[in-house]
């Protein structure tokens, strides 16, 4: 949803911003945009499409400058246009703005410096907010005693904003100086060697610089090459925190791989093998968790525990609500984040919360942590990515450790969700009815769950050949049951967000109550058919969209007895303890998806409409 970066330091500010905005550009690709200081003026280049578009703008144009400020944008307010394109300058000339989130009242805003005489180019949100940074600054005394009015203008603007936002300004008086706030919205700082950059996330300045400050909600920096200073809008001082990042550059690079997409399903072993590291117990009959800050014996008294997330973090919350009830029989409820935050559900004293989200930023998810604290629960946040708003306001947590995720689509976040989620099941049970035994082999199982997914990738040939036959459909069907119906949205959340591929995910045996309707030759169903008790149950619904000439892909364990000629394709999954089946149930499908959006000739890095971290409601 928007990423920005600031530069103030002795290097060309162009080919640092840029690197940044690369970098930063999962988060939203509708335009992008440069400020720089050239002399006493503020020079902007700003052009819809993507970065590379801005790029060869700004080669042709050759520009130099120490400081500048540069955006990738996500549009909520107003067309993908050069207009509305980052950064936004005030009307009198002074600033320049860029900005991720939503000002709610900017309508009103606007309507007041319209009666003052400002005037606007673009329909945005963010122009608004630009030109009452300038009205408060024309008020602000010229020499107001040891305040930087540049400063104060900006802090005077955002006592009236209502709304989320993480900006970083530029002023034509000041010189070699960038004004940074947040609010719901992340904004990191990387403190060089006479360098500081300001970003959306760590992504865009790891190359320069690995030591970060995490801005909290409702502080300003102020940077100069020489130093930075941060303060709260009520002008405290706040003294910073230095974090050391604990990944490099070649983390977020693509490798020898064609997308981070293709690079982050081949990467799942070895992100699983981190996820897991030393999460053990000796005796290696339970999981451990070093950062949930609550005893065991307070965890062993929660009566319910209760997962809230948005997109593929809430199908790795349902998997985990599965294995949770089977393995430890306590009750687990899901909810979407933004439902949750609104729907004032009512919830026993004795359940525990968690949150799950990849980039820890999601609006809705951190809105639901903090409802769920106002509530007076205590919640754990499962989270990838370190420092994140998240992972800083829940009460503990559970970090995914799988290195940065670049692609939109969620691949190794969501395995090492689900195995996660496993490890919590077995913890849980462990502290009930699970035998030690028990806890031993499934322990084991979830040890081996990355060779497992390694035998799975190795059906990637197969599964192109099956994408090519099957990429011109433009409807299909994700069937899962039990543990895999959550499997099955998530193949089918998948295929839409980077095929373009209308595709539905139901329980197999719901199939008859409607999406049966959908079945014809033109509508191919994908099933998930694990080796289990309700194995016939599956043959039988397999049975019933053959009959209506539906064509099949069937997902099945190798030790699943298909009947010849039922299904058209067959992939091959290892078969698997049941915690693990689902992590390894997820290869196939995110293969299909990808193979087919590259045969469908899709984005798969940049899929149309989406950015990875929605930080706007
Ligand atoms: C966006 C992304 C999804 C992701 C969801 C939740 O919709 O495109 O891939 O699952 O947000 O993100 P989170 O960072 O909270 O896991």
């Amino acid at each position: 949803m928007c990423g920005i970066v600031g530069y103030v330091g002795r290097q060309n500010a162009v080919s640092i911003i840029l690197e940044g905005l690369k970098r930063l550009e999962y988060r939203g690709y509708d335009s992008a945009g440069v400020c720089l200081e050239k002399g006493r003026r503020l020079e902007v280049v700003k052009k819809a499409g993507r970065v590379d578009n801005l790029a060869k703008e700004l080669g042709r144009r050759r520009f130099t400058a120490t400081t500048g400020i540069g955006h990738t944008r996500w549009a909520t307010h107003g067309a993908v246009t050069d207009a509305n394109a980052h950064p936004h300058v005030s009307s009198d000339g002074k600033f320049a703005l860029i900005h991720n989130g939503v000002i709610e009242n900017y309508a009103q805003m606007k309507a007041f410096l319209t009666g003052k005489g400002y005037t606007f180019k673009s329909e945005t949100d963010t122009e608004v907010l630009c030109n009452l940074i300038a009205y408060h600054y024309a008020k602000e005394p010229a020499r107001a005693k040891g305040r930087n009015r540049f400063m104060e203008s900006i802090r005077k603007t955002l006592h009236h904003v209502e709304g989320t936002y993480g900006i970083a300004v530029l002023c034509v008086d000041h010189p070699g100086e960038i004004v940074g706030a947040r609010k719901a919205s992340p904004l990191i700082l990387g403190v060089g060697t006479d360098e500081y950059i300001l970003a959306s996330d760590a992504s865009a300045l790891v190359s320069r610089t690995q030591n970060v400050v995490y801005l909290k909600d409702g502080e300003i920096v102020h940077l100069t090459p020489k130093r930075f200073s941060i303060t709260t809008l009520d002008q405290a001082d706040v003294s910073p925190v230095v974090n050391q990042l604990t990944w490099s550059v070649a983390d977020s690079d693509k490798g020898r791989h064609a997308h981070f997409m293709e690079k982050e399903i081949f990467e799942q072993p070895a992100a699983l093998e981190n996820a897991m590291r030393g999460r053990f117990s000796a005796d290696g009959s339970t999981a451990l968790f070093g950062g949930l800050n609550i005893s065991p014996g307070e965890f062993r008294e929660m009566e319910r525990f209760m997962f809230c997330a948005c997109g593929t973090a809430w199908h790795a919350c349902l998997v985990t609500e599965h294995l949770i009830e089977r393995f430890a029989r306590v009750p687990v409820e899901v909810d979407y984040a933004s439902e949750f935050r609104y729907r004032n559900s009512p919830l026993d004293p004795r359940t525990l919360f968690f949150v799950m989200s990849q980039s820890g930023e999601t609006i809705d998810t951190l809105a639901a942590l903090r409802e769920a604290k106002r509530k007076g629960f205590r919640v754990m946040a499962v989270n990838n990515v370190v420092g994140s708003s998240i992972a800083r306001e829940a009460d503990g947590g559970i970090y995914q450790h799988v290195g940065p995720e670049v692609g939109v689509a969620s691949t190794k976040a969501f395995t090492s969700q689900l195995l996660i989620g496993a490890m919590i099941a077995l913890y849980v049970a462990r502290m009930r009815d699970m035998s030690y035994s028990d806890g031993v082999e499934y322990v084991n199982a979830l040890k081996g769950a990355p060779e497992l997914v390694r035998q799975a990738l190795k059906q990637a040939p197969k599964i192109k050949a099956i994408a090519k036959r099957y990429a011109q459909y433009h409807d299909m069907l994700f069937l899962g049951r039990l543990s895999l119906f959550p499997l099955a949205l998530e193949g089918a959340l998948k295929l839409k967000e980077i095929s373009y591929v209308h595709a539905e995910g139901y329980p197999a045996a719901e199939m008859k109550h409607g999406p049966i309707a959908l079945v014809s030759e033109k509508c191919p169903s994908v099933f998930f058919a694990p080796k289990s008790e309700i194995f016939n149950k599956i043959v039988s619904s397999m049975q019933e969209i053959k009959a209506r000439k539906g064509p099949i892909i069937a997902i099945a364990t190798a030790d699943a007895p298909l009947p010849d000629d039922l299904a058209d394709e067959v992939i091959r999954i290892p078969e698997c303890h049941e915690a693990v089946l689902p992590i390894v149930a997820a290869i196939p499908v995110q293969l299909l998806s990808y193979y087919i959006a590259l045969e469908r000739g899709c984005d798969v890095d940049k899929p149309r409409n989406l950015a990875k971290s929605v930080t706007v409601e």
